[in-house]
């Protein structure tokens, strides 16, 4: 039985597999409708979430399978003080799948010690979030139309911004990936990632402050909210949140191919003018992320078309 609950439990093989699965679904949808006919699903969500839990279900609905689950953990008997462990324990009982997003980091990784089915991390804590990978991969991978050689510009909370953490993991396994993080120093990237993950690859990276004299250099900009919900105090939140505004005058000195990503949500990080810009493809990446979950609960299920 195989979990995904960081993005190194997959090899780059098996990565490349899913986004040839992903892109296979999209082309031929009907292929795939019934593969997971009388399987379930359980989205067991104790924080909020649009995409990733609506992506997951739909994912399993276009599958053929069913799902069940709860969106607000204040719903379930978490409220009570059900553990974690217990909850999965239960849930292994009514499902065949466990897609779970916790604010505590390791939470999804506790979850595979008691679990029965595959658990797979739909987001843990400021930690790893590998399915918003998977489809950050896809998108780069439909954009491009390959996944090395590109210089990718990661700005904004790069601290706390769990979509970086892991999708700075998964590029570095590509060649001749170059980093350029763009934050305040507040907000920079984990030393935990630079010393274990970067630096341990003899990775090219560069860390600065200013979104402008990266912009002419890059491939790809990739975007993120500063994440509130894991401030320790409201003033620093207030003072950072609006470091970065993405504008089409700051766009204006990107390369035509650049392209522009965010796993969204969005708050005031790119401003709504920059939507029309055909560089801008967040809402397609929102999208592929419905197809890349399908591959992956395939795979987990050891099921195919
Ligand atoms: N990208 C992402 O994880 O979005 P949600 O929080 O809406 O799931």
């Amino acid at each position: 039985m195989r979990h995904l609950i960081d993005i190194i439990d997959l090899s780059v093989e098996e990565i490349n597999e899913l986004i040839t699965t992903a892109e296979d679904i999209i082309a031929n949808p009907t292929k795939y409708a019934e593969v997971c006919h009388g399987k379930k699903l359980a989205t067991l969500f104790f924080e909020p979430s649009t995409r990733t839990r609506l992506s997951f279900e739909a994912a399993m609905l276009d599958l053929g399978g069913r799902t069940l689950g709860f969106s607000d953990a204040s719903t379930s008997s978490a409220a009570k003080g059900e553990t974690v462990g217990d909850t999965v324990q239960v849930v292994s009982g009514y499902a065949d799948i466990i897609a779970m997003r916790h604010p505590k980091e390791g939470a999804p990784y506790a979850a595979t010690q008691v679990s029965s089915i595959p658990v797979i991390n739909a987001g843990d804590g400021g930690h790893n979030h590998p399915t918003q990978t998977l489809t950050d991969l896809l998108t780069i991978h439909r954009e491009f139309g390959h996944l090395d050689n590109l210089t990718i510009g990661f700005c904004g909370d790069l601290k706390f911004g769990r979509t970086v953490h892991s999708l700075v993991t998964a590029l570095c396994r590509y060649e001749n990936i170059k980093f350029i993080f763009i934050s305040p120093p507040e907000l920079k990237i984990p030393d935990y990632l630079k010393e274990n993950v970067l630096d341990a690859q003899g990775k090219d990276y560069v860390e600065v402050e200013s979104m402008e004299d990266a912009m002419p250099q890059l491939d790809i900009l990739y975007m993120t909210r500063v994440q509130k919900e894991r401030f320790f105090n409201e003033a620093d939140y207030l003072r950072l949140r609006d470091t970065y505004i993405l504008d089409p005058e700051k766009l204006s000195t990107a390369k035509p191919e650049m392209r522009v990503l965010h796993p969204l949500p969005r708050v005031n990080e790119i401003t709504v003018d920059v939507d029309k810009d055909p560089r801008a493809c967040y809402f397609r990446q929102a999208a592929n992320g419905k197809f890349v979950r399908m591959a992956l609960i395939m795979k987990l299920l050891e099921v195919h078309a």
